[in-house]
């Protein structure tokens, strides 16, 4: 079996030039599949509060509910490093808040590192939850959290900013950040100005690795998809399938049958 990825690994993959893959997991069965197949980072994205919820953002998620599918995934995981993501209003209030609940990815969660929204203005809190040996993802551009503060969910396009906010978040301590709805150009000069990984979501082809929601890419989610998904199955086709034949079945008395029975 091969050994776990770490936040080292991750960085001599940058320098070697080796694409880095992550793809998010809510649960046990599809955690223990993405490890499977190789993914390098699982994260336990709050988007779980859209596409496992039902949610219209992923404004309401609670630390609790975060901690309870990061334990999970973590009961799936062999090889895949796993991220923990830290939801609205976990961080922002206090320090002491934001290393409390970090530490508690790690300790409840079972993750080996938390990621964060915000560029310069949360550098201090990636720096006090680094100091205490916690492994910070960053993720800047489009931050889903912000939706209300940016009128939506919008590309960024503010180079200055963005390149500004990429290095702080290096200069703090994080391990590796996040670009999140980001003209390919941008996201392709912050990820040569870097020496820590990228990992582009709607950000190009030009970042150190891609994640993107499971969910999306297998088509077990009716919102409407962003321009940058890419479906590749189609799960909650084949689903309803299944589960129309069962339904149909029991009313006509087709299901059981004399092998279904004791
Ligand atoms: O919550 C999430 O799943 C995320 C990724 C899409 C980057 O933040």
């Amino acid at each position: 079996m091969k050994p776990t990825v770490t936040v080292t690994d991750l960085l001599k993959m940058k320098q070697g030039k080796e694409k880095i893959v992550s793809l998010t997991a809510y649960d046990y069965p599809f955690a223990k599949m993405v490890d499977e197949a190789g993914v390098h980072i699982i994260l336990v994205g709050d988007s779980l509060g859209m596409v496992v919820q039902g949610k219209s953002s992923t404004i309401p998620v609670t630390m609790d509910e975060m901690i309870y599918h990061t334990r999970l995934v973590s009961a799936a995981a062999r090889y895949a490093l796993v991220v923990g993501d830290m939801p609205f209003m976990s961080y922002q209030a206090s320090l002491s808040d934001a290393v409390i609940n970090a530490g508690r990815f790690l300790k409840e969660g079972g993750a080996a590192a938390v990621k964060l929204e915000g560029g310069a203005g949360v550098s201090h809190i990636i720096k006090a939850i680094s100091d205490a040996s916690i492994p910070v993802q960053a993720h800047i551009g489009l931050t889903p959290q912000s939706v209300h503060k940016m009128g939506g969910f919008k590309v960024q396009r503010d180079e200055e900013r963005l390149l500004a906010d990429a290095k702080e978040v290096e200069a703090a301590g994080a391990f590796s950040v996040v670009l999140e709805g980001i003209p390919a150009p941008i996201a392709k000069k912050i990820t040569a100005a870097l020496s820590i990984p990228t990992i582009g979501i709607g950000a190009g082809p030009d970042c150190d690795g891609q994640i993107l929601v499971i969910h999306d890419i297998l088509g077990m989610t009716d919102r409407k998809l962003p321009k940058f998904v890419k479906q590749y199955e189609n799960l909650g086709e084949l689903a309803r399938k299944g589960i129309s034949s069962y339904v149909k079945e029991v009313k006509e008395g087709a299901f059981p049958k004399e092998e279904h029975c004791y």
